[in-house]
């Protein structure tokens, strides 16, 4: 059911420190940075050979990652995403097998334009695991 990893996801608490040093002491190719206010963040996309790392920091009141930077106050991986071919099958595939599936069940558009699902980390060894479809 998974295809490849798309992102690696690293909430931070300051998006500019976070993306210099991914720039100057990783030496990595980074984006401007996006502000997705839909989803509560601001975002930079560290572009790497085989995959992208998101650093998200929170925009706005309510941002889903504030209360993760509240435990996690210097960063920390945030989740995983995983590339599925059909996301409403890979969706009823883990709801039939007892997994939970975040908000109202349904895909949301990402910060890709393509839909995406979250899954609970209690379900998946602790990690917060969203599937996108590509
Ligand atoms: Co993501």
């Amino acid at each position: 059911m998974l295809g490849r990893v798309n992102h690696i996801a690293i909430a931070v608490p300051d998006l500019s420190a976070a993306t210099a040093t991914y720039r100057d002491a990783l030496g990595a190719r980074v984006s401007q940075a996006q502000a997705l206010p839909e989803h509560g963040v601001t975002v930079v996309f560290v572009e790497l050979e085989n995959t992208k790392v998101e650093l998200l920091e929170p925009l706005g009141a309510g941002s889903p990652i504030a209360a993760f930077l509240e435990k996690n106050p210097a960063g920390g991986m945030h989740h995983i995403c995983y590339e599925v071919e059909d996301i409403l099958a890979a969706r009823d595939r883990l709801k039939a097998g007892g997994a939970r599936v975040l908000g109202d069940g349904n895909p949301k558009t990402g910060a890709h334009g393509k839909p995406v699902i979250f899954l609970h980390p209690k379900d998946f060894n602790g990690t917060l695991v969203e599937l996108e479809e590509v």
